[in-house]
């Protein structure tokens, strides 16, 4: 019997944010994979401000095809809605306010003691509240032009963003991190075996993630790998620092944390670090921005036609591979585990059906199921609740412009926790991003803080 197949031929890719250093990652796994995925046309979409890095990437991208030899039309453009327009796929890979407004995120918290980072404490929260806004404005051109599509998302704070579309619109969505591939990648170098030889069984949230167990070929290796993370394997990003874990702590954690755990197990050394990075080299942002400038001068280069090295020195190794594996699946209805970020639905029994946690989850062209988790041991429970429990109040706040949902949120943020550190954190944070909160300032905070 002919099998019929309903399956579209032609793929339309979205990329919002488009003029990201990041993009000839995304190039590239598109290219890699066009034997299972017919992506004829790649749309880059960026805002004025980042006109002149958006029509450098499109001109290496077009290289990057050349070379390839393969037909897909790039196409750079500052019209947000044209580009959703009949689109099949979209990533959305923007910062809001650019690698500026990230550094202020950095160093608010820094001055009042707690951890200045992008995605987790107080940083992310301020991430949050300028990013959540825009990405429902997105949303808002999705569903009227592009319903079916599906959405992957990589804005960070990725959790906490994917959480606020998934409550407040009806686009199809899953975010994405590049941490669980970058943690089996780095278990199968300890390990010395391919990635493919592993199972974890991840879950958690965005940058809070655990390997609950690791398989290897059937095998239970959880605690082989727990000692040798413990000895010193390399068990980091390129954006963290990779402070040693105690070998004790994580026998007796019998999971395996992510890189980001460290800010929340290790506080006290990783707060040290960073002042001390930012008093020397500066915080991570403003390291970046001159790998930032490097890059752009090397993606000029008419000569370059494929992802240079030194996009290796950013965090977001094999973020290709989590992008296009997931789109593979849901394309070609693999029924693969990947890691991704959905809603709980009962996964994770002791957050709620609605909150959106990280985990493996099972995925096909119906789109992700989680797999269910059960319990956790108390230590667990305990952080990823409170975390939970903060990530609502902060989507909250940033849908709404809601300050005492924001000092809430900070306040049940155990990177913050203090009240009055809370209280100075978020109004500085109001202050400095005056121009990206319009949520906040037709509202009671208007009257509350000095612009
Ligand atoms: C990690 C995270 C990403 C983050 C990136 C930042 O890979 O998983 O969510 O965007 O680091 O890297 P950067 O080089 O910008 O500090």
């Amino acid at each position: 019997m002919t099998q019929t197949t309903s399956k579209k031929q032609h793929l339309k890719v979205v990329i919002i944010g488009g003029g990201s250093s990041y993009t000839p990652e995304l190039i590239e796994g598109i290219i890699n994979r066009h034997q299972q995925l017919p992506i004829n046309e790649v749309h880059l979409v960026d805002v004025t401000a980042g006109r002149d890095k958006l029509y450098i990437i499109e001109a290496l991208a077009k290289r990057m095809i050349e070379r390839s030899g393969l037909n897909i039309e790039v196409k750079a453009t500052l019209n947000r809605r044209e580009a959703i327009e009949g689109a099949d796929f979209i990533m959305t890979q923007f910062r809001v306010g650019g690698l500026y407004a990230r550094a202020n995120d950095e160093k608010i918290p820094l001055k009042y003691g707690v951890i200045g980072q992008e995605t987790t404490g107080a940083g992310g929260f301020a991430k949050a509240l300028r990013t959540i806004p825009v990405i429902l404005d997105i949303c808002k051109d999705i569903e009227e032009l592009a319903p079916d599509a599906w959405m992957l998302n990589f804005t960070n704070p990725a959790g906490l963003v994917t959480e606020a579309i998934l409550k407040y619109s009806s686009v199809k969505t899953i975010g994405l991190c590049n941490v669980p591939v970058s943690m089996q990648m780095m278990i199968a170098e300890m390990m010395a075996c391919t990635p493919e030889q592993l199972s974890l069984e991840c879950a958690g949230l965005n940058h809070l993630l655990w390997a609950h167990k690791v398989w290897l070929e059937g095998k239970d290796i959880t605690s082989t790998v727990l000692e040798k993370v413990g000895d010193g394997a390399n068990f980091s990003m390129k954006n963290i620092f990779e402070e040693p874990w105690n070998p004790d702590f994580l026998q007796s954690l019998g999971a395996i944390p992510c890189p980001y755990h460290r800010y929340f197990y290790q506080t006290d050394a990783m707060l040290a670090e960073e002042k001390q990075a930012a008093e020397s080299e500066g915080t991570r942002a403003e390291q970046v921005m001159k790998t930032e400038a490097e890059l752009f001068e090397l993606y000029k280069d008419v000569q370059l036609d494929e992802k240079p090295k030194l996009l290796e020195e950013r965090g977001g190794a094999y973020y290709s591979d989590a992008s296009l594996n997931l789109v593979d699946a849901l394309y070609n209805n693999l029924n693969t585990i990947n890691v991704v970020n959905v809603r709980n639905n009962g996964a994770i029994p002791a957050l709620p059906n609605d909150a959106v946690i990280e985990c493996s989850a099972v995925i096909g062209s119906w789109g992700a199921k989680p797999l269910a988790f059960g319990s956790f041991s108390p230590a667990i429970t305990g952080l990823i609740t409170q975390v939970k429990a903060y990530e609502q109040l902060a989507v909250e706040a940033a849908v709404h412009g809601d300050y005492d949902k924001g000092l809430m949120a900070l306040t049940c943020n155990p990177l913050v926790q203090d009240i009055n550190k809370a209280k100075n954190i978020l109004d500085e944070i109001l202050k400095v991003n005056y121009d990206y909160l319009p949520q906040f300032y037709s509202k009671k905070v208007a009257q509350d803080v000095p612009t």
